[in-house]
């Protein structure tokens, strides 16, 4: 039904009139409510596709309603190059997704959904280049972690205006927690209780979305999303298909529905976009493939590693996952230079005191593998799978696959450090940088550990950071050319409206040289 007939059928209604007049209200009907009110979005998918996105506004979501589509190749759309129908329905809450073809390699394209009543914005996106050709430059932004309640989502405004190819997010795009929304004192909005259910997981995203710097964000770029845990529920591991696969069903629903991303081969998410001979981009799921946490973990404070995380064989990736990534990034260093890994959780140790020392070591042969003490959430990170980011980052070493950086989240703070294959071996080589990205909007994290440990910049971690801020929001930009890749990380306070993001340290490397000249503005 067309928003025309609602209307009509609306005015004609007697009773609606009565009551109203009733109330003393004016008979008037109210302004009537954007049909593309959540926005639209795109997302990266092939050298010549993308994936479009869009939702129906709710007072229409009754039945399918038909929708058009148009590609252009500039703002005015006086070229359209490509445009079809797509019908909203409400088996997906009023989603459409549309993987358009037949595009131009490495190109910029403008798009915008249509009836009747109503255009959409017009929205940006692009193509990846095309296989093996020279491309001079790369420009993403990277963030994770967007708590509705929690705070402003300043920083997508700021990313909005730059000058990006496409933005990676990296998890926590909504929080299914019932405690993050209640501690969230920002603003309100979002629901208090734990979302288990379809609507409960749809309804998360329809309130995320009403936030105009959000859509703002996706408008103006492409995003690459992954999930990370509370897209679903706290902390969870592959148990979750076995102990509640009906949450985790509804909750990977509603992702698919809500993300611009094309489903390719069921739930699966982990997938790898090349950028010509300059870069490779991997994203992956550290989720839904992982082993389970040990279950006598306290719920603060610092943690003793064991043999448990220590355990060969023991995944985040899963085998399949870890496969591909292995053999992609040495297939990608032959044909591009630099490596971006998309990592939904940190990879950098975060040891506070170390146990793997010679003296220790010979009073105790018996130690687990980088004995010590780990912070409290790390072990929800690579520190939980010990055996598997050796594999990963030996793999690097041992076939010199240089200029591999990871862009993570999670952490709700912004870090940098060098990465080696074995962080108690101090001849052991930088193989890859880490950047980990302060959340857009959520609290937390670090937050807490500065407690725990005084002050997270000046912390004991062992090996040591080159860059630790465990008290702001934000986001950060790669920007990589053939001979140097610059990362700056823009940070904010989430808590205040007016909070605008500026730049806090810049990063650079030189191909070929995994060492970074740290500047602090
Ligand atoms: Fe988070």
């Amino acid at each position: 039904m067309h928003r025309r007939d609602l209307l009509r059928l609306g005015a004609g209604s007697s009773i609606a009139a009565a009551a109203s007049l009733a109330l003393g209200c004016s008979p008037e009907p109210s302004a009537p409510r954007r049909i593309f009110d959540q926005g639209i979005a795109s997302g990266l998918h092939s050298s010549t596709q993308v994936v479009l996105w869009a939702r129906c506004a709710p007072e229409l979501a009754r039945g399918d309603l038909d929708l058009r589509w148009e590609v252009s190749d500039d703002e005015s759309f006086s070229q359209v190059v490509a445009d079809g129908t797509v019908v909203a329905q409400p088996e997906a809450d009023h989603t459409v997704k549309v993987l358009v073809g037949g595009l131009e390699p490495g190109r910029r394209y403008w798009y915008r959904f249509r009836h009747p009543r109503e255009d959409s914005a017009t929205g940006r996106t692009t193509t990846l280049p095309a296989a093996g050709s020279h491309v001079s430059s790369l420009r993403l932004a990277f963030a994770s972690c967007q708590s509705y309640n929690a705070g402003f989502y300043t920083a997508w405004r700021d990313v909005a205006t730059a000058d990006l190819d496409a933005v990676l997010f990296l998890g926590d795009y909504i929080y299914e927690s019932a405690l993050v929304n209640l501690l969230g004192s920002a603003r309100s909005g979002d629901a208090l209780a734990e979302a288990t259910t379809l609507e409960d997981y749809r309804r998360k995203y329809r309130t995320y979305k009403t936030d105009p710097d959000l859509r703002a964000a996706h408008e103006a770029h492409p995003f690459v999303p992954i999930w990370d845990d509370h897209e679903i529920v706290n902390d969870y591991d592959r148990r979750i298909f076995s102990e509640d696969p009906a949450r985790a069903a509804a909750a990977y629903r509603a992702w698919f529905e809500y993300q611009p991303v094309w489903p390719t081969d069921g739930t699966r998410i982990h997938r790898d976009l090349p950028w010509g001979d300059l870069g490779h981009i991997f994203m992956l799921d550290g989720r839904q493939y992982r082993d389970p946490h040990r279950e006598d973990g306290l719920p603060f404070g610092p943690m003793p590693i064991t043999t448990h995380e220590t355990a060969p064989g023991r995944t985040m990736l899963g085998h399949h996952q870890r496969q591909w990534l292995l053999e992609g990034l040495s297939a990608a260093s032959t044909r591009s230079t630099w490596k971006v890994i998309g990592n939904p959780v940190m990879i950098a140790p975060l040891r506070v005191l170390d146990l793997d020392t010679p003296e220790l070591r010979e009073l105790d042969p018996d130690l687990p593998e980088h004995a010590g003490l780990y912070t409290n959430s790390s072990f929800d990170s690579w520190d939980g799978f010990v055996w598997e980011r050796h594999e990963v980052l030996s793999h690097l070493e041992r076939n010199s696959i240089a200029n591999t950086v990871f862009v993570t989240g999670d952490y709700h703070s912004f870090w940098q450090s060098g990465l080696t294959p074995d962080f108690d071996d101090a001849s052991s080589p930088v193989v890859a940088n880490e950047f980990a990205v302060g959340a857009i909007s959520s609290g937390g994290g670090a937050v807490n550990e500065n407690l725990l440990f005084g002050s997270a910049e000046h912390g004991p971690y062992q090996p040591g950071f080159n860059f630790v801020d465990g008290s702001h929001n934000g986001y950060g930009i790669l920007e990589a050319r053939p001979d140097e890749m610059v990362v700056t990380y823009f940070a904010n306070d989430a808590t205040s409206r007016t909070s605008t993001p500026r730049p806090t340290a810049r990063f650079g490397i030189e191909a070929g040289d995994p060492m970074v000249h740290t500047e602090r503005l």
